[in-house]
């Protein structure tokens, strides 16, 4: 049940089927203490079903997960609860609760998962929304943030558990080019000075290469190369070279995977 590792997450050959659809087909990746993963792939191609098997919202059909020494498909829920208290999420379009301002927000975990005072968690409200630049916001609504501010805010969302890990489903998505390079240099400040582990998933490769300590590319269900940024960039495979260039030439074909996927 135990990983030899010190890996901070393992997934060992892990297989997902939808349905008549193969998703992953044999996904194995270690992620260790303070790493920055970015896990590439098309639209279509398993990146955020990745992370949902990380957090346990769904089981794999075969392998299995790490975080730290625990196998998350095989905890009790009451154990699957704690330990994704210990893992941040922000998502894609940052799903704020519409009906809540920012503090609430933000409060929501703490008041969800622990029992700590309204006067307790102020305090570490106030300080992660320091954080990210946006305590002056805090009685807001997330109708009037901008899509960057909104961000900024589950960014702080994420970080108020104090996690071991955070996962980011396509952080610049429906951001301009300005303001995602502005989060991403916020995503590698907040990761280094809270001293936290994080996977990226994401399809922009300006930004890949921007947050990346370590890069693994998916495809066809595979990770089909990993290893350092520079690595990747010289890679031979030519579906990685293929992606990191945005080329119309080459193995990936339009449609392989994508055609299922709306998004
Ligand atoms: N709950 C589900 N039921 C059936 N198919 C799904 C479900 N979730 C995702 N898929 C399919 O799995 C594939 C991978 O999806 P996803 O992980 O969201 O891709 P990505 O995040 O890389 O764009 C897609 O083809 C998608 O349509
Ligand atoms: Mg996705």
């Amino acid at each position: 049940m135990s990983a030899p590792t010190p890996s901070v997450v393992e997934l060992r050959d892990v297989r997902l089927r939808f349905d008549e659809k193969e998703v992953l087909e044999g996904v194995s990746l270690e992620i260790e203490p303070l790493e920055r993963v970015v896990i590439m792939g098309q639209s279509g191609s398993g990146k955020s079903t990745i992370l949902r098997l990380i957090l346990g919202i769904l089981p794999p059909t075969g392998g299995s997960i790490f975080f730290k020494q625990f196998e998350i498909s095989r905890l009790t829920r009451r154990k699957l609860q704690q330990v994704r208290s210990q893992i941040g999420m922000v998502y894609q379009y940052s799903a704020l609760l519409s009906s809540r301002n920012v503090r609430d927000n933000v409060a929501l975990p703490l008041e969800e998962l622990t029992t700590k005072s309204r006067e307790e968690i102020d305090k570490i409200v106030d300080a992660k929304l320091e954080m990210v630049g946006m305590l002056g916001a805090k009685h807001d609504m997330p109708s009037e943030l901008s899509g960057g501010m909104r961000k900024r805010v589950s960014l702080a969302r994420a970080l108020v558990m104090e996690p071991e890990l955070i996962l980011f489903d396509e952080p610049s998505a429906g951001l301009d080019p300005v303001i995602s390079s502005v989060i991403d240099e916020l995503i590698i400040s907040l990761t280094e000075t809270s001293k936290v582990t994080s996977i990226i998933v994401t399809h922009e490769m300006d930004s890949a290469f921007r947050i990346g300590t370590k890069m693994a590319m998916l495809y066809q269900g595979k990770i089909i190369e990993s290893g350092p940024p520079e690595q990747l960039k010289q890679s031979e495979n030519p579906v990685v070279a293929q992606f990191l260039s945005g080329s119309t030439e080459g193995p990936i074909l339009e449609g392989t995977q994508d055609a299922i996927a709306t998004k």
